[in-house]
């Protein structure tokens, strides 16, 4: 099946050639790297690795398709509102490549296995591919708009939990310390207690792929940017699953609090989340 959707030199065989590259090679210096800085605080990581894998992305992409735009993480200024600036700076790119070169640098630094290359292709801002790659295990989830989304040639499909109680869920610590955190660890407390369990394992892009591949029911995380859920949304889309903000606004390239789920706990996961904040 996955030979028919990445087959040829279309945009997702050079998406997925990009993820397999630039993983092999950020897999390949784990241990060794040897800068290690903080960008907008203490929390917010960053390697040589990150930027060489950035370089030798937007450089494939740049040779197939020059005339397409590149937006990645290690490109733009660091700081809560980047994203959603550069993004407003590209928005009338007709096709438009959305890439975090490395997501999870805290757990790469760490040698905890768990991170991934997430790349994502928009056209007028609909994400029409996304692959995302985990080099610890070799999974290649991969999705085109329209045509389901597959791990390694298996054709994936969210979970089919209806309630939280016998959901897994997964969520993540925001960089952003100021608002963000406190905003999701109400969230933490809130579902905690109703979940079958909750996992936060640092790696939004895959939190994503685990739900499009029901492994996961649901996950949400605030203040996230669009470079950590563009590929990661199709694969849920694709996989039959629902995205939206946490107020219920369906999902575009510009939401950074993010809700994606299997759809059958969706209202459920919005309403409890809603609360907490509310509870204040
Ligand atoms: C981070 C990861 C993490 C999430 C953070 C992101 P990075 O991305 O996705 O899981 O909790 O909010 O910033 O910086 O490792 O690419
Ligand atoms: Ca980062
Ligand atoms: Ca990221
Ligand atoms: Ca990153």
């Amino acid at each position: 099946e996955q030979e028919s959707i990445i087959g040829g030199k279309s945009f997702t065989a050079v998406a997925v050639n990009c993820a397999a590259k630039a993983g092999e090679w950020i897999k390949s210096k784990m241990g060794s790297f040897t800068q290690l800085d903080t960008k907008y605080s203490m929390h917010d990581l960053v390697t040589e690795v990150d930027k060489g894998a950035e370089r030798m992305i937007r450089n494939l992409i740049g040779t197939h398709f020059p005339t397409h735009s590149f937006l990645g993480e290690e490109g733009v200024e660091p700081g809560p509102d980047a994203s959603a600036k550069a993004l407003q700076e590209m928005s009338d790119s007709e096709y438009l490549w959305i890439v975090d070169p490395l997501d999870g640098t805290t757990n790469y630094v760490h040698g905890f296995p768990f991170f991934s290359v997430s790349i994502a292709l928009a056209h007028r801002g609909q994400v029409i591919v996304g692959v995302v790659y985990d080099p610890s295990r070799d999974e290649l989830f991969v999705a085109e708009r329209g045509k389901g989304a597959y791990v390694h040639g298996r054709k994936m499909q969210v979970s089919k939990e209806s309630t939280l109680s016998h959901s897994l869920l997964a969520t993540g610590f925001p960089a952003d310390q100021h608002v963000a955190l406190p905003a999701n660890m109400k969230g933490v407390q809130a579902l905690a207690p109703k979940v079958r369990n909750l996992r936060i394992a640092g790696s939004a892009a895959l939190h994503l792929a685990y739900v499009a591949a029901g492994r996961l029911s649901g996950f949400w995380e605030y203040s996230l940017n669009s470079w950590d859920i563009a590929a990661g949304s199709l694969l849920v889309e694709e996989a039959g699953g629902r995205l939206s903000d946490i107020t219920g606004e369906p999902y575009h390239i510009g939401v950074r609090n993010i809700s994606a789920s299997n759809g059958l706990i969706h209202d459920e996961l919005l309403k409890e989340l809603k609360a907490a904040e509310a509870a204040g």
